[in-house]
Order: C-alpha cells, then structure tokens, then sequence
C-alpha cells in the first residue's frame, strides 16, 4: 500500500512501509545528516521493533540506543531522569533528535523528556502498539505519571512527525491489539456510521493487513483534534466510554491482581454509556444490541461488582474532565454521533454499570 500522509496541525502523520517513506531521507537532510541521534525504546521494542527500523532507515545506523524497562509503572519522573542523563552524558545538544520507538508509554514519555532537555529538542515518534498507532499519534499530548495520578505531568507539544508502520503489529501480544482496537469502535460510534459498518464486520485477531483502519482512525481523530487541540469542546467526543472506563481501569490497577488494560476497560465503558445514551432516548435498542454483541464478542466478560460502585463512583468525580461537582459524559445520539458535556446522575450511572453486569452474568 501506498504511504498515507495525513497533515496535522504543524506535523505529519504517514501510515504504510517504514522503507518507502521519506523518514531516510528527511535524516539524510541539511537539518538531520550531522545531529547525533537517539533511539529510546524498551526491552520489547528493542527486541522486535528496533532491526527492523534499523533495516528500513540505515540513515539512524549511528544512532545511540536508549533502553529503558517497559511498562506503565516505569512512565514516571525518575525513568525521565534517566533518559536526561542519558542524553547528558552523551552531549546531546540542542539540535540532536531523539526517536521515539515503541508503544504510547515511550512515545508520552520520550515526547516530554525531549521537550523539556535543554529547553526542547525535536524528537520523532514511531509508535508500535495498536493504542498508540491509532490513539497516540495525534494530538502532541505528551506526560508522565505523578505516582497513581496518570498523566498528571505533561505538556502539549508536536514532533517533527509521525511514522506508523502496521507491520509492527505482527509481533504484538493480542491482548495488546485487542485493546488498541477498542479505540477503533470508539472512533466508529462517536463520528461515522460508514466506518461502523466495516468495524463491525472483522475482528482484531482475523485482520491481516490494519493499514485502512490505521488510516481511517488517525483521520478521524485528526479532524476532530485539529477544531479544537485544547479540549474546550468537540474534543470531549474521544471520551465516549472513558468515564466509566477509567474509573475501571483505575479501580481494578488499583487492586493490582491482574488490571484490565486500557481497551479492555473502555470495551466496557462504551456498552454501560451506549446504554445511558438509550435511556435519555439519543440511540436506540437496535443500535445498541448490535454495539453489545459486537463488544462481547471480542473482549472478555468484566466481573462487574455491586459493591464497588462507590469506589467506582469516587473515581468518576475525580476524573480531570469534571468541574462544578458533576460528572460529565460523552454520549452517542445513533451510531456516528457524539455529544459531549452530559451530566449524568449517580441514578442514570448505575443503571449503566447494572446494564452492563446484566449481559454477563
Ligand atoms: N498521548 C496520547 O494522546 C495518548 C493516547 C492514548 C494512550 N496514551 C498513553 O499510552 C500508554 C499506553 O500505550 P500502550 O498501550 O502502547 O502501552 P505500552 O507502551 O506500555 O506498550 C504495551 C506493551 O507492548 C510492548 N510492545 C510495544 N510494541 C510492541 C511490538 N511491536 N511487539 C511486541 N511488543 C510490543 C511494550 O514493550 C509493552 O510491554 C499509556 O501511558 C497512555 O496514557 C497516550
Ligand atoms: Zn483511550
């Protein structure tokens, strides 16, 4: 397939081929050709991502590796340090540019510790997981977490672009592509009834080639992102499922057994806010039934608990998005459309969660 470029705001995002992209020759340029160059990834991406970045770019062949340990629990102030004292002792200096090659856990982090090095330094994401492929790659929200507090530090900055290469995906867990593809539904329900239509009828694990629904989702997350970078408004519709499904997310890492990954969660939230969008009449039963069977058929039952909905509440008033006390939602008026600052009651919420705990027991 041929490279799709999609123009942001300042940046390019190009989904297809690593090797038949202009990333060679963009480092090859006046800018690039003498700077030193690093590579941030983590054990996992060095592993599987980083020879075949290296085959498809030889122009990075001088480039400094810059391993740090994988996982969320490492996307924190002191792994930052690290890679600033990496790059210190390695003179980074302020023209040098950093690569950022793995999933949205190097891509956050990487972003801040090249935006803040020296007052800011260009850096370039390669991102490899599905989520930060479809979700990630757009927007320049880039942070790190304050112990439990996610995303407490960060900034909003752009690189110097954006190459996603779905051939990375071949090597990924499928629990990890099936929670990146949970973005994928959501970007379907909250703006195109179209692109539903095709979601609906594959499956994570049965698609050989994601290039289209890579491109479709950075495209539509793109529009939407471009009208309103800062969140004032039409952003918010990138929230549907996400207030429930955080406050999931955070309850059960929290409990720390085995937490649900992100997707895995918002899978979730998005049938307990379909059903709150039913009952204030904006979707209807049909629709709804076709998002559920869909849902459940690709992502395990979620053991919903009566007695946690006060925690689960608590989380949901504390969600960043909130202000005057309420608990805002974004829900979808038919499949295709969202709508955003929707105060929902406790009532209405837990009518949400006891739908959801209905269909799977
Ligand atoms: N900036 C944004 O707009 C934005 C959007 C969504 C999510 N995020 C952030 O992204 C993070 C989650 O991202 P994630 O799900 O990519 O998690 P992640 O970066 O932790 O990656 C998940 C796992 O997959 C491994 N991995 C990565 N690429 C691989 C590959 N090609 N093959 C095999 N293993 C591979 C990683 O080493 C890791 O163990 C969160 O911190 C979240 O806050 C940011
Ligand atoms: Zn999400």
């Amino acid at each position: 397939m041929a490279i799709k470029e999609i123009v942001s705001s300042g940046y390019s995002v190009y989904v297809g081929n690593l090797s038949q992209g202009n990333l060679n020759q963009k480092l090859k340029s006046d800018r690039y050709e003498s700077v030193s160059k690093f590579i941030l990834v983590d054990e996992n991406t060095l592993e599987k991502c980083l020879p075949k970045l290296m085959v498809a770019i030889p122009a990075l062949s001088n480039a400094e590796i810059i391993e740090i340990e994988s996982g969320e629990i490492n996307k924190n102030i002191d792994v930052c340090s690290q890679i600033w004292r990496v790059l210190s002792e390695l003179q980074a200096d302020r023209k040098s540019l950093l690569i950022n090659l793995g999933g949205g856990v190097i891509g956050d982090m990487g972003g801040f510790a090249a935006s803040t090095y020296k007052r800011g330094i260009d850096f370039i994401n390669v991102p490899t997981t599905l989520l930060s492929q479809v979700d990630a790659s757009v927007g320049g929200k880039l942070g790190i977490d304050l112990d439990s507090l996610k995303n407490q530090v960060g900034l909003i900055n752009n690189p110097e672009g954006v190459y996603v290469d779905p051939d990375f995906l071949s090597t990924l867990e499928s629990d990890q592509l099936r929670s990146g593809y949970a973005e994928i539904i959501k970007h379907a329900l909250i703006n195109s009834g179209d692109y539903w239509e095709k979601v609906k009828t594959t499956s994570p694990n049965t698609i050989n080639d994601y290039s289209d629904l890579i491109d479709t989702s950075v495209n539509i997350k793109n529009e939407v992102v471009k009208e309103d970078p800062r969140e004032f408004g039409l952003r918010k519709i990138l929230n549907f499922g996400h207030t429930v499904g955080h406050a999931i997310e955070g309850y059960e890492m929290e409990k720390g057994i085995a937490p649900l990954l992100h997707g895995e969660a918002i899978a979730v939230g998005m049938i307990c806010e379909a059903y709150m969008s039913v009952k204030r009449n904006i979707l209807s039963e049909k629709d709804l039934e076709e998002i559920n069977t869909y849902i459940l058929s690709i992502y395990p039952p979620y053991e919903m608990k009566q007695q946690t909905y006060p925690q689960l509440m608590t989380y949901m008033r504390n969600d960043k998005k909130n202000s005057d006390g309420k608990i805002n939602f974004t829900l979808i008026e038919g499949i295709g459309k969202a709508i955003w600052d929707q105060d929902c009651s406790e009532e209405e919420i837990i009518d949400g969660l006891n739908y959801y705990k209905s269909l799977v027991k």
